[in-house]
């Protein structure tokens, strides 16, 4: 797999996985039409939030998109990405980078190959429709069920006027896109998982079907302690979505916004073949080491833990 994918990149492999350094959009151009058999990713939802600009802005402290959740617990709080901080004009790039980027994958991804794409409460709707405008069936959402820090604070700098209001919901989901390739005209999902190994979800090791809605958690110290990366997704999550999305188990997951590696490691956990893609060479590195600490994380979970062993 490595020289037909790494496609000319810096590349390296940890046991199932291939993780590539390199800038996603530039890569899918470049490898075998249907090699993907899905893609799990969490992509930067705000489109400019990683790049170098803002991050510098980050690490400084100093305004942009990333600001620090106001600290009502004496715990002071990682900065996070404030997306309301975008223009109209900002929103429509947006959508034309998510349809770019959904044209690209509708290529590489297999007939009946399934999509996960994270968002959050109020952009999703701009990603999910120019992903499903480039042809992908809409398949619903995963809601991931998390206590963020975002909303529900008091009206800036008129709190002590009105304490009963709060300018938007405290956010208690994050939403996951599921997509869909259409299968090939007249294909029932028996004949397509025959074909391509595609077209569905697998069930839970327990034999229950997937479900949509998951009980999560923030992200764990211990996995943050590993991989500090600013979207860190816990593995007790990543390893269910990433399970589910290989109806047989076979075939090759793909995250083009791979981060610290967090979507590798849950592949790895649940021993499926995969592929990370990573542009900043900061993330790439630190893959390095995250990938194979965060996949032998042992999970309270004992049924996920079951179907691995
Ligand atoms: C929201 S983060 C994903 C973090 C990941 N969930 C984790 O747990 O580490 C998005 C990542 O995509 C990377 N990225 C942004 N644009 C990219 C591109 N065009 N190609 C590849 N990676 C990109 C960013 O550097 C960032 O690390």
């Amino acid at each position: 797999m490595k020289k037909e994918f790494s496609a000319g990149f810096a590349s390296y492999t940890l046991e199932k996985a291939l993780v590539i350094h390199a800038d996603c959009f530039a890569w899918m151009e470049l490898i075998p039409e249907s090699s993907i058999h899905a893609v799990v990713t969490d992509p930067p939802y705000g489109v400019k939030e990683y790049e170098p600009e803002q991050l510098e802005k980050r690490t400084n402290g100093s305004g942009g998109v990333w600001r620090i959740p106001p600290s009502f617990d004496g715990h002071v709080r990682s900065p996070l990405p404030r997306f309301t901080a975008l223009n109209n004009g900002e929103r429509k790039q947006m959508k034309e980078y998510f349809s770019e980027w959904a044209r690209l994958v509708l290529r590489i991804i297999r007939p009946g190959g399934h999509v996960f794409v994270a968002s959050n409460a109020f952009l999703s709707q701009i990603a999910f429709s120019s992903i499903a405008e480039q042809g992908f069936e809409f398949r619903g959402e995963v809601i991931r069920l998390v206590r963020t820090m975002r909303g529900g604070d008091r009206p800036k700098n008129a709190e002590d006027e009105f304490p009963n209001v709060c300018s938007m919901p405290r956010s208690r989901y994050e939403p996951w896109g599921i997509f869909r390739k259409p299968m090939l005209n007249g294909m029932k999902v028996s004949d397509c998982l025959r074909e391509f190994q595609t077209g569905g979800l697998r069930r839970k090791p327990d034999g229950n079907p997937f479900e949509d809605v998951i009980e999560s958690e923030r992200t764990p110290q211990k996995e943050r302690g590993i991989a500090d990366h600013p979207s860190l997704k816990p593995q007790s999550f990543l390893r269910k979505i990433v399970y589910s999305s290989l109806p047989l188990g076979e075939g090759v997951v793909l995250d083009p916004f791979m981060g610290s590696g967090s979507t590798i490691a849950a592949a790895n956990a649940v021993g499926y073949s995969s592929i990370g893609v990573e542009r900043m060479d900061e993330y790439y590195q630190l893959s390095k080491q995250a990938i194979k600490k965060l996949s032998t994380i042992v999970l309270k979970d004992a049924q996920l833990e079951l179907s691995l062993s």
